[in-house]
């Protein structure tokens, strides 16, 4: 699996076997948690055997079955970007790996065992597991909702591509509240109004733009895909959304 069909199968699973990461499991994740922090400047964790993260009274948006997740520590807001864009990454070599995963803003913050210095705390974490399945198609907006092309602009041709992996990108409540310009000069804009959630959302919605933008450059392309999608996942051509099959709860 690349990073584009690691896009196309991805759907946040919220349920989960109980089963935690095993040891193989877990080293390889910190491997590429290791190369993320060294790269990005972040301080991520993977906290093992970590259930009480996600024992929250809250129904809506709960986690369950989860015992190990990444956190995400930071002074400050101005690294959310950032946490989106590596976090994202993260996401997708979880996927790649076969595991599955939950972005979520809504966890017990005082239960979490992150290493937290003075005056920083954990921003967000993302479960990471053995769901009890892969996930699920979820609503959409389309392309035309959310792009604008400048008139005399050429559309190279991997942009169908790179916005279709931004729409199907995680976002907080799934509001996919993000505008993509292609400019005159070639150039693309993604954008989100907004602090916080929105920009985490900013920064991953631009991780799966870019990663969907090289793997086309390096040949892959969504016609490969559908082999991966059997399993109830959609295709979004511009302006449309077809399911292809069954996806589970
Ligand atoms: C920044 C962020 C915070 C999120 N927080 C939660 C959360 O607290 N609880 C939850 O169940 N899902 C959470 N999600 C997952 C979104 O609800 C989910 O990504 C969205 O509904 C789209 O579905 P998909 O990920 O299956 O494409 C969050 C996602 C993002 C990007």
């Amino acid at each position: 699996m690349d990073n584009l069909e690691a896009i196309y199968a991805r759907h946040s699973v919220r349920n989960y076997t109980g089963v935690a990461l095993d040891d193989a499991e877990a080293r390889q994740l910190q491997q590429v948690i290791d190369t993320v922090s060294a790269a990005s400047g972040l301080n991520i964790q993977l906290l093992r055997n970590n259930p009480q993260t996600f024992e929250l009274v809250a129904r809506f948006g709960a986690i369950r079955g989860c015992k190990d997740c990444i956190a995400f520590v930071a002074h400050k807001r101005d690294q959310d970007e950032a946490i989106g864009y590596w976090g994202q990454l993260i996401v997708l070599e979880a996927q790649k790996m076969g595991l599955n995963t939950c972005w979520a803003r809504m966890f017990a913050q005082r239960k979490c065992q992150a290493d937290c210095p003075p005056n920083a705390a954990v921003r967000i974490v993302i479960a990471v597991g053995h769901g009890v399945n892969n996930g699920s198609v979820r609503e959409s907006k389309s392309a035309t909702d959310v792009v604008t092309i400048a008139s005399g602009a050429t559309k190279p041709a991997w942009f169908d591509t790179a916005v279709e992996a931004a729409l199907l990108a995680p976002t907080a409540m799934n509001r996919q509240a993000f505008s993509i310009a292609l400019e005159r000069d070639g150039e693309v804009c993604i954008t989100a109004p907004g602090k916080g959630l929105t920009t985490i959302d900013l920064g991953i919605v631009r991780r799966n733009f870019d990663e969907a933008k090289t793997a086309c450059a390096n040949g892959s392309s969504p016609s490969n895909i559908d082999r991966v999608k059997r399993d109830g996942s959609f295709r979004v051509t511009l302006g449309k959304e077809t399911q292809l099959g069954n996806g589970g709860a």
